[in-house]
């Protein structure tokens, strides 16, 4: 570290190793990891839940080392599925009837009758011909990619992708193309500049730091002039978007124009795993090729046996998401009237841009914590350095009272503090 302020430093810095021992961290990591600034902004992360991820909760606070009750903006529990009875009864009924594990691959001894049934609810849900199931949402689009894709192939993906898509590129021997974000004209000189190559176009329903919808329309339309698919990652809009809740696809009308759905468990629907659906001779082939699918075990079947419940649950009436929405809009009215700057956010994926100081970012959080709003603060490289962030995750679990209670801490601790600050935070891109 030539520059002494270690919080000028990152996790973006220490990726290179060149310690001489392979099972040694670097050595300028260790003393990073150790100064007593970057120990106080860590005490943020792997913070303990003592109870359910629910909009009321109950953490071992990372902040003051204490058992606290806090209203819960961070989870990703956005219908409250993870903790609904009906659900817990699922999963109680599955493991008496499967136990914890399916204790083995897909394909060879980790299929239960469980399985099938989820994945072809899922395959009909996403009207598709078939689905496969991950046993994580990361795995799911890490063996979608690499099983899709080969070497000479060119994946020309949003520059906000998810690290899961980046990481399957990088697996599968294929070219990662970026474009910029949302960005129409350079979605199109890529595929131009990549004519005559097999490419897969990459974008995200609602992107995961900023909450704003890819311009699927938009997309189709370049698809189909230039003959390159799209894989859409619902990560954050199944469940949530459109009127049966299938997606963005869904709620643009255009779902039939998406070649490949992914979806994963462990948001909206409230368990963990993750899922492709698409045409049946594309995942016929992949069941021998997507290695995150066929050396893997299968999940787990007692979290299948819920998941059927969650989906039942989501798809029988649009309750869940129309508390979701209502909770939304109040949500970011207040926010908008206390003059924050919530970026582009057309989901319940709501930033709060804050700007290059990690050192505010991280007081105000803490601040936030002690008065009961577990908010958590993201920091550079997870989104860019100008435009630190607190991002929340609305739920439709968070009554009236807790949404208030939420508000009112974060106008007395954010909108205050950068007023005070003098950042110029209303200017900030996301
Ligand atoms: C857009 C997107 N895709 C995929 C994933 C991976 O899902 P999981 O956390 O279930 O592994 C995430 C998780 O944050 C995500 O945001």
């Amino acid at each position: 570290m030539a520059d002494s302020k270690a919080t000028n430093y990152s996790l973006a810095d220490f990726h290179f190793n060149d310690s001489k021992d392979v099972l040694a961290a670097p050595a300028d990591f260790e003393a990073w990891m150790a100064h007593p600034d970057v120990k106080q902004a860590f005490a943020f992360f792997f913070q303990q839940f003592l109870a359910a991820p629910k909009a009321n909760t109950e953490i071992l606070s990372g902040v003051d080392g204490k058992r606290r009750r806090i209203v819960n903006l961070t989870s990703y529990n956005y219908l409250g599925l993870a903790t609904h009875p009906e659900v817990l009864q699922a999963v109680k009924d599955a493991v008496d009837q499967y136990g914890l594990s399916a204790s083995g691959a897909p394909l060879v001894s980790g299929t239960t009758d469980l399985h099938v049934k989820f994945a072809r609810m899922l395959a009909e849900f996403k009207q598709k011909e078939d689905c496969l199931l991950f046993s994580s949402g990361y795995g799911g689009n890490v063996g979608a990619i690499q099983g899709i894709m080969r070497k000479g192939d060119v994946v020309i993906m949003d520059e906000k992708g998810h690290k899961s898509l980046v990481d399957g590129v990088t697996l599968s021997g294929a070219r990662l193309v970026t474009f910029a974000h949302n960005d129409m004209n350079d979605l199109e000189a890529k595929l131009e500049a990549h004519k005559g190559k097999r490419r897969l176009i990459v974008v995200e329903g609602v992107y995961s730091m900023d909450g704003d919808l890819v311009k699927l329309p938009e997309v189709a339309a370049l698809s189909e002039k230039h003959g390159a698919p799209i894989f859409l990652d619902e990560a954050h809009s199944s469940l949530m978007f459109g009127a049966g809740g299938r997606g963005v696809g869904e709620h643009f009308g255009i779902e039939h124009k998406v070649g490949i759905s992914y979806g994963t468990l462990s948001k909206s629907f409230g368990g963990v795993g993750g899922f492709i659906c698409g045409n049946a001779g594309l995942l016929r082939y992949m069941r021998g090729y997507a290695s995150a699918w066929n050396f893997s075990c299968a999940p787990s079947p007692a979290v299948v046996g819920g998941l059927i419940k969650a989906l039942e649950i989501a798809t029988r009436d649009s309750s869940l998401r129309d508390k979701l929405w209502a909770n939304t809009k109040y949500f970011k009215d207040r926010l908008t009237t206390m003059g924050l700057n919530i970026g582009h956010s057309e989901s319940q994926v709501i930033p709060i841009i804050v700007g290059n100081s990690g050192e505010l970012l991280f007081k105000m959080a803490g601040e936030m914590q002690l008065a009961g709003l577990f908010l958590q603060p993201v920091d550079y490289p997870a989104v860019p350095a100008h435009a630190r962030r607190y991002r929340i995750s609305m739920s439709s679990q968070l009554t009236k009272e807790d949404l208030d209670m939420a508000l009112n801490i974060i106008e007395d601790v954010v909108a205050k503090g950068l007023k005070k600050s003098g950042i110029d935070y209303m200017s900030i891109k996301p």
